[in-house]
């Protein structure tokens, strides 16, 4: 038999139909065969995964990776490396930076930076916004693995960054739904309601209010709620593959519910470990370093969102990490509103996962498949990305499922690790030890060994065709 270029043995393969103890033999970044170790052809490297699981790298659709014009707070190096420290090896970054990614000049930018840098795989997320409907096809056509919309309007003090990426009215969704519709790609959507959230906004600011508390009411769950109520309808309206990112309240999962049963199919939704562990209780603890919108919420959303989560209901996990200086965030220390929102993830969203694992919340192979395989699916990179098959990319993370620790931000690869609070201190269970992209080792034993340069953008090989109208 041809020699492979790796061999992984010892471990257990775990795969969204279950776990079994196999051996995988890599050749040219490809699983070549996947086998009993005896029957693995010979190999220039062997990896000794005894004791552990070995599951596809996680697909992570929700980064801001901030390259270009926000260094400051992270760059294309540092968040791949964080990524291939948390056995990410695949990331979608949004396309809120300086120039946003509305235009194809603008996406070629931010192309030639990631290529330039990144050490795991990368898709780009193209804005979909009011002032550039007419470079979709064209963004698209140069790649985009999706597009976005905000639905609220950008923070006052960060105009440039989200300039051209949201749509405050529903005249403008439509056209927007109807323009990605035609181009068979995914619509991501940050669903909370412009109008109730500048009037709550402005009622606490009148009341004086300022506490980190007062960040979660200024953005309540009925903001998200109705939010996913009317882009659901429009979704369904145009055809548009719909997908809800960061969907943080049990509420508004239960509403998809309702809307799937009456034969809405083209909806999916992302979570973020974030909202499925921790609730207000953390806002009041870390201030502005868990500053994020959508905000913590309130322990009975935060139960039933899990408990919706175990379910099925919730298609895919992100992080939303979007990185800031630590010095901008201090500005909130005691006035909430000067935060900026947005907290890093990449580095504890698989030990958090890991842990809801260990305590029996669910399995691994449920874990595989929301962190992994149906991203792959829903953003048509599968069976290439996503998949511990013959023929796939060997992108993969090594698992020690039992390995205790304590989350601690100064091993972070983020750049800015001081702002990393949100987890820090986090007893968790499980550990990515070793992460593969293609077949090259980038992270072993929580080191990041991987080469700037190496990650590769993916784009969808297959355009599906929109859904039909479901309501008319
Ligand atoms: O908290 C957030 N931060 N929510 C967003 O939608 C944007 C993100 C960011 O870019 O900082
Ligand atoms: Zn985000």
């Amino acid at each position: 038999m041809a020699r492979a270029d790796l061999t992984i043995k010892g471990g257990w393969i775990v795969r969204p139909e279950g776990t079994f103890r196999a051996g995988l033999a890599i050749r040219d970044g490809k699983i070549a065969v996947m086998a009993e170790d005896d029957a693995l052809p010979p190999a220039e490297q062997v990896i000794d995964a005894s004791g552990k699981v070995v599951m596809a790298g996680l697909i992570d659709p929700h980064v801001h990776a901030r390259e270009p014009g926000l260094t400051e707070r992270e760059d294309w190096r540092t968040v791949t490396m964080a990524a291939a420290a948390g056995g990410v090896t695949t990331i979608f970054d949004m396309p809120n930076c300086i120039p946003p990614v509305n235009t194809v000049d603008a996406f070629t930018l931010k192309r030639q930076a990631a290529e330039a840098k990144a050490v795991v795989d990368f898709g780009l997320i193209a804005g979909a916004g009011i002032t550039h409907i007419g470079h979709i096809p064209a963004l698209a056509a140069a790649g985009a693995v999706a597009f976005k919309t905000f639905l609220h309007e950008p923070y006052p003090d960060r105009m440039v960054e989200f300039g051209g990426l949201y749509a405050t009215d529903n005249g403008t969704l439509m056209e927007l739904f109807a323009a990605v519709a035609r181009t068979g790609r995914v619509q991501c959507v940050h669903a909370e309601d412009n109008a109730i959230v500048e009037h709550a906004t402005e009622k606490l600011m009148k009341a004086g209010r300022r506490d980190p508390l007062a960040h979660c009411e200024s953005r309540p769950v009925i903001a998200e709620v109705e939010a996913v109520a009317q882009t659901v309808l429009l979704a369904a309206h145009t055809g548009v593959r719909l997908h809800l990112v960061h969907v943080t309240t049990g509420s508004a999962a239960e509403l998809v519910e309702t809307f799937r049963a009456r034969g809405i199919r083209n909806v999916t939704m992302e979570t973020c470990p974030q909202y499925l562990v921790l609730n207000e209780e953390t806002m009041t603890r870390v201030g502005p370093y868990a500053r994020m919108s959508p905000p913590l919420r309130p322990e009975a959303e935060r139960a039933k969102l899990l408990a919706r989560f175990k379910a099925g209901t919730i298609d895919v996990l992100g992080t939303d990490h979007g990185p800031h200086t630590a010095a901008a965030k201090e500005r909130g220390r005691d006035d909430i509103f000067q935060a900026p929102a947005g907290a890093q993830g990449l580095e504890t969203s698989l030990p958090v996962m890991l842990t809801l694992a260990a305590r029996g919340e669910f399995d691994l192979p449920f874990l595989t498949r929301v962190a992994s395989q149906t991203a792959a699916r829903l953003f048509g990179l599968y069976p290439r990305k996503g998949a511990i098959a013959v023929g796939s990319d060997a992108d993969l993370v090594i698992v020690d499922p039992h390995r205790e620790h304590t989350i601690d931000r100064r091993r972070f690869y983020t750049k800015e690790r001081d702002a990393a609070h949100v987890f820090d201190g986090w007893k968790a269970t499980g550990a990515p030890v070793m992460t593969l992209v293609r077949g090259t080792v980038v992270m072993r034993d929580g080191e990041v060994v991987g080469t700037p340069g190496t990650g590769r953008m993916v784009t969808p090989e297959r355009v599906a065709p929109a859904p039909p109208e479901v309501i008319r």
